[in-house]
């Protein structure tokens, strides 16, 4: 029998409990960030999560040598030579692999990438990236499935991007801080994990302004020195957490956390019913009987995340009444909603908009995680479910959680991790 997480519903939730560091959002890409960096780069409060692994092999592959310093410190010597090409193995894993092209082609003048996989969340091109990279004076083109960039140097440049791509600006930022002169991200991405890494990237000497807003600009440097640096807190766990006792009810704390990087998400459960405010490390919250049905359209930070609709979808299947939830950041991204429906939830889609019917409680099911955030989804519906429900494929979900089902039963919740066998 393959692993699985099995929940069943329990009393509301009480208790405290501590956010991971952001691994998957923040932590992978300051670690592909460390190989701009000659010398050795020490990762604070980054726990392991499955895609953490692949990161570590795609970096050893490309000639950092990684090892752990503690159980959540990592430690990333970059100082080569460095090898830089990444294998379409790892490569195929795991998407966030696509930002070693901006720090190789700085550092080396030259990346062999494979094309990305990743979750299977709807279509995930790269031209802003390539743009964005050809404005600096880069080189590329696909030959074979592989990305092959060069440059005989790296120049600032002005890049206005169509859309604030995250991955588009973390590579455009993590190669303009060794280009010469000036570079200008217009329509940047302004989420938290773009504040962290260019904290990051100023520590060891980078000079970058404007991060957190839409235009970031990078004065380049010579070269950068190694640091020691501690990743911010997990925003999608916190959130996850809030959103599980707004399905299960209860009074939980969070800590860990900040009430700025949630605060489309607050607004929203508040809208449902939800009591929920800062505390002075993280945030508290109450949940008491039926939430209310509220529509939801994801947008790019500080929009409402689309990390958390499909979580979201999951709280409006159980609230009082009918809810529209338009994802418009990805094209592909409801076809969780058939297990859902499996477990009770009335919930038709058309293209890009969900039309939620709640109902008052779910039955619990055999259901599969298709990818990190579908599968976290799924556990807060067993939540919320009569009877049981077994979350299968439950791989995906610990790809960007660091034990969710232990953080759950922290709170009194009963989910069970049974491993295979
Ligand atoms: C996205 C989310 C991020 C989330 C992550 C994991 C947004 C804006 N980004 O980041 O918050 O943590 O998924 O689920 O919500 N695109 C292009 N061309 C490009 C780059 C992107 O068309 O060159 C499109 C993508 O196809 C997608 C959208 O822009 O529809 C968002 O892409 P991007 O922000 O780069 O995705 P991630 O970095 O994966």
């Amino acid at each position: 029998m393959e692993a699985r997480w099995v929940v069943r519903p329990g009393p509301p939730l009480s208790g405290c409990v501590r956010v991971s560091g952001a691994t998957k959002n923040a932590g992978l890409k300051q670690m592909a960030a460390a190989l701009l960096v000659p010398g050795v780069t020490v990762l604070r409060n980054i726990p392991p999560v499955a895609d953490l692994d692949v990161m570590i092999d795609l970096l050893r592959a490309i000639g950092a040598e990684v090892e752990w310093g503690g159980p959540e410190e990592l430690r990333i010597d970059a100082t080569g030579p460095l090898w830089p090409e990444a294998p379409y193995e790892l490569v195929s894993r795991m998407r966030a692999s696509i930002n070693v092209l901006g720090p190789l082609l700085a550092r080396c003048g030259e990346a062999r990438v494979a094309m990305p996989g990743g979750d299977n969340i709807g279509s995930r091109k790269l031209d802003m990236h390539f743009r964005g990279l050809e404005a600096m004076g880069a080189e590329l083109e696909v030959v074979h499935g592989f990305i092959e960039a060069r440059t005989n140097v790296l120049a600032g440049a002005r890049v206005v991007l169509e859309f604030p791509s995250v991955g588009a600006t973390e590579n455009l930022l993590t190669a303009a801080v060794l280009a010469k002169g000036q570079t200008v991200i217009e329509n940047a991405a302004r989420e938290p994990e773009i504040t962290d890494l260019a904290a990051f990237l100023n520590r060891t000497g980078a000079r970058v302004i404007g991060a957190g807003t839409s235009t970031i600009e990078v004065e380049g440097v010579d070269e950068l020195v190694p640091v020691e640096s501690e990743l911010m807190g997990d925003r999608v766990e916190a959130g996850t957490l809030l959103m599980a006792c707004g399905m299960a009810g209860g009074e939980i704390s969070v800590e860990g956390t900040r009430l700025e990087h949630l605060e489309m998400v607050v607004l929203k459960l508040a809208e449902m019913g939800m009591r929920v405010s800062p505390t002075p490390d993280g945030l508290w919250a109450r949940a008491e009987g039926r939430l209310d049905a509220v529509d939801v359209a994801t947008l790019p930070y500080p929009g409402f995340p689309t990390d958390f609709m499909p979580m979201a979808v999951s709280v409006l299947s159980v609230a009082d009444g009918t809810a529209i939830v338009t994802e418009n950041v990805f094209d592909n991204r409801f076809t969780f909603v058939d297990e859902l429906n499996r477990m009770g939830a009335d919930v038709r889609t058309e293209g890009r908009h969900a039309v939620v019917r709640g109902v008052p409680r779910l039955s619990g099911a055999p259901v599969r995680a298709l990818d990190v955030r579908a599968g976290a989804a799924l556990v807060l519906a067993g939540l919320a479910a009569d009877g049981e429900t077994t979350v299968f494929d439950c791989h995906h979900v610990a790809r960007g959680y660091v034990d969710l089902p232990g953080k759950l039963r922290a709170l009194g919740a009963d989910v069970e991790a049974v491993p295979a066998g």
